[in-house]
């Protein structure tokens, strides 16, 4: 096996070349400085260079409001960008990991979504994503499509770094209490990602229990405190998310159902407190 990751420069794909570095299985990481998604012909001349087997894609364009306003990229990057991947796999004899998101979803469903509900995007981004689903299984049957949640780490931004960032900087904050779903570590998504390498078809993967982004805030602000790390923040304030204007309408509840992925892998997505704690093992460096 040997892996082209694309979108190395992001949170995931750097936690993908984490992963391959630690286990030494060989990989070629691109980022978009290297490689366009977009540009067929220039991922054809490095798909005959770089020969490898397996192509897991985590490069996207990933700002949901800025897809309100740049709906062309956000369907170049997130649509045809999966496209030319399934063309290039295709002739290439490579097998093609996506991600995807659970923002294909619209968020009316009241119980975790399956695989096999149809997804009814509300926004731009999410309408992409999911056309990039699409156009990636027209060329390429076999491809392994794994939806994901709010995915934080340790590397890039994330809400998670922002709730930091805030906790350091304020005496009081506000966060979401309506709006629920999954957190996924971008380090246990990696490790599942190389994992379902040889699968096909569509799974959900998401760690933990499903929360609101105050619930967070709280076991975060919690274990913060409790390891003694410098914050600011005195109080946070349960609000509605409608407090926040934002330009892209989002799921109110898309939380992924992962019964399918744990059957597969032979284990659950981690639960959130084994995942927090693990995180602040490795945070407490950069406070
Ligand atoms: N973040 C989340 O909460 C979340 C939730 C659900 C699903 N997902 C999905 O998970 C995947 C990984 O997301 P992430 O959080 O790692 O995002 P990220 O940190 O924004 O990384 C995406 C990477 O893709 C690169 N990229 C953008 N346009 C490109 C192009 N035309 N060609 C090549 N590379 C390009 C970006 O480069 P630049 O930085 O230079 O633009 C960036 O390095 C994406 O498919 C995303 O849709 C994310």
């Amino acid at each position: 096996m040997k892996i082209w990751i694309l979108g190395a420069g992001g949170q995931l794909g750097g936690a993908l070349i984490d992963r391959c570095s630690v286990e030494k299985i060989p990989f070629v990481a691109s980022k978009r400085e290297d490689i366009d998604i977009t540009d067929l012909e220039a991922l054809k001349r490095m798909a005959e260079k770089i020969v490898c087997t397996h192509i897991i894609n985590c490069a996207a364009y990933t700002d949901v409001d800025g897809a309100e306003q740049d709906e062309k990229k956000a369907f170049a990057v997130n649509a045809q960008g999966p496209e030319n991947i399934g063309i290039v796999a295709r002739e290439n004899g490579m097998h093609v990991v996506q991600v995807s998101t659970d923002y294909v979803f619209d968020g009316e469903k009241e119980i975790p979504y399956l695989e096999t509900d149809k997804p009814n995007p509300l926004g731009v981004y999410g309408k992409s994503k999911w056309e990039g689903e699409e156009r990636l299984q027209d060329q390429f049957s076999s491809a392994c499509i794994v939806r994901t949640s709010w995915i934080f780490g340790h590397q890039g931004k994330n809400f998670i770094s922002s709730l930091i960032k805030q906790f350091q900087e304020k005496d009081h904050i506000h966060a979401v209490e309506d709006q629920v779903n999954r957190a996924t570590y971008n380090r246990d998504l990696a490790w599942a990602l190389v994992d379902l390498c040889c699968h096909s078809g569509i799974f959900h993967f998401a760690n933990g229990e499903p929360l609101s982004r105050y619930q967070i805030a709280q076991d975060f602000y919690k274990e913060a405190r409790a390891r003694s790390l410098p914050i600011k923040c005195q109080k946070i304030s349960p609000v509605s998310f409608g407090v926040f204007p934002v330009l892209s309408p989002r799921p109110v509840y898309s939380v992924l159902d992962t019964e399918k992925v744990a059957r597969v892998l032979g284990r659950k997505p981690r639960l959130w407190e084994t995942v927090l704690g693990e995180y602040f093992d490795h945070v407490s460096t950069i406070y």
